[in-house]
């Protein structure tokens, strides 16, 4: 983990990111349980790890234009039984505390911006 804010977005503090925010995410009593139903409670499993790697590729394709996501960021939120809008205010709630250990406020704004973009844009879809 890195010990300085980071005041530009690369790869590496995107991961950083990543692995700070998914901890705090299976902990969470709202929304801990919808990711340890589809992906167990071990963060050190297989099926976490790919998580994590996916979703790394995620934020990198949002923020960087990289090329190594091309998934249906949508798609599984259509199968999460009980998701709904006071999970999403959590869920970006500790997005946003995540970044705040991450990045200097002036990058950090710009993943509290988008996130809280994508997740109006799911709960439009997902009629929540
Ligand atoms: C309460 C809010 C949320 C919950 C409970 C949730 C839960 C999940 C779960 C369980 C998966 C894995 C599904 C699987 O592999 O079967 C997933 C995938 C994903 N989530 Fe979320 N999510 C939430 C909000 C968000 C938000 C706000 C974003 C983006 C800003 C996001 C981005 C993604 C992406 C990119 C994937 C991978 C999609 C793919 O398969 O390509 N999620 N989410």
């Amino acid at each position: 983990m890195q010990t300085e804010l980071a005041n530009t977005i690369n790869d590496e503090n995107i991961e950083t990111l990543v692995r700070t925010f998914y901890p705090m995410v299976l902990k969470d009593p709202l929304v801990g349980p919808f990711f340890v139903e589809k992906l167990g409670d071990d963060i050190h499993s297989d099926i976490w790890e790919e998580h994590l790697v996916l979703i790394s590729h995620f934020w990198a394709f949002v923020a960087l234009g990289d090329e190594r996501y091309n998934g249906r960021p949508m798609a599984p939120h259509f199968l999460i039984e009980g998701i709904s809008r006071k999970a999403f205010e959590q869920w970006l709630k500790l997005f946003a505390e995540a970044i705040d250990k991450v990045y200097v406020p002036k990058s950090g704004e710009y993943f509290k911006l988008k996130s809280a973009d994508i997740a109006s844009n799911f709960m439009r879809n997902l009629g929540i």
